[in-house]
């Protein structure tokens, strides 16, 4: 019986986003227990951290010593994954592959932005940046989204919510998170168009389209078919709920980690 307490496998947090969002920064701070996160550097690798939330999530702090509590803990893992662009693939969006998010019972993904970063003027050509934030969860919610519809089992996957935590509030260059939503939507509506009209201009006539070649087309498109501009809310149809609540890591000045914490705490 004792024996196999080893093979149990913890809920798992997924946090991914543009690399010098504040990813590294939020796993060590959470890690600490404290209010200062470690000195960070460019993650090249998948960094775990296990963290536990007490058993009233909505009360859960990430500050609460449950050891000395005698409280009923409940451990997760908080999986920090690099940004470049170069190592998203291998990391954290094959993390979402169906297979995967079943054998690290993955319960939720924290998409991390830098807001001040966002605000910037566009061209500026920093990863996260609005264009490059955008691109990386237009990827990340595609992924999500096939996730929901693949499997010819009758049994639909367990849904997995998506907090954007609009990170870096303490910077007075701060997006507020209602802004940050609205610029996110618009550039993935845009990036929408852009990746539909690719699909045409490859040679394909629209007449040409057969009923096979429009279901692949319909699966590659984010959100509701045929919409206009994507809104976050259209991913409900995939049972899939989008939060943004804006946070800082650094800093003391701004609404902190704690917003953050309950959305994570209730999810495990
Ligand atoms: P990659 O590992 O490259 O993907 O980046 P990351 O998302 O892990 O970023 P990291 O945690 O290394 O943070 C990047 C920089 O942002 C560091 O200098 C942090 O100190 C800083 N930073 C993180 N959170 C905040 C915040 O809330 N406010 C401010 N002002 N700076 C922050
Ligand atoms: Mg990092």
């Amino acid at each position: 019986l004792t024996r196999s307490v080893a093979y149990i496998t913890l809920p798992s947090i997924l946090v991914a986003g543009p690399a010098g969002a504040g990813k590294t920064a939020l796993a060590t701070r959470l890690e600490r227990q404290g209010p200062k996160p470690a000195d960070t550097y460019t993650s090249q690798k998948i960094n775990v951290v296990e963290l536990a939330v007490g058993e009233d999530a909505a009360a859960s702090q990430y500050t609460d010593d449950l050891d000395s509590s005698g409280a009923v803990a409940k451990k997760f893992l908080l999986v920090d994954t690099p940004g470049h662009g170069k190592l998203r693939n291998a990391t954290a969006l094959a993390r979402l592959d169906p297979a995967s998010t079943k054998a690290h019972k993955l319960q939720g993904v924290v998409y991390m932005v830098d807001s001040a970063a966002l605000g910037e003027e566009a061209g500026s050509d920093s990863d996260a940046g609005l264009a490059g934030a955008a691109a990386y969860l237009y990827d990340l919610l595609l992924l999500l989204q096939k996730r929901m519809g693949a499997g010819n089992s009758s049994k639909a996957p367990h849904t997995i919510p998506l907090l954007i935590a609009a990170n870096k509030a303490d910077l007075f260059t701060a997006l507020p998170a209602p802004l940050v939503k609205a610029q996110l939507e618009a550039e993935l509506s845009r990036i929408r168009t852009t990746r539909s009209k690719g699909l045409l201009d490859s040679g394909v006539g629209v007449d040409d389209v057969d009923a096979g070649a429009a279901g692949a087309e319909d699966d590659d498109w984010l959100g509701e078919y045929g919409s206009k501009s994507f809104k976050f809310d259209q991913m409900r149809e995939f049972d899939i709920d989008v939060d943004v609540i804006a946070g800082n890591v650094v800093g003391s000045d701004g609404p902190g980690v704690g917003k953050w914490w309950t959305w994570i705490a209730q999810q495990i």
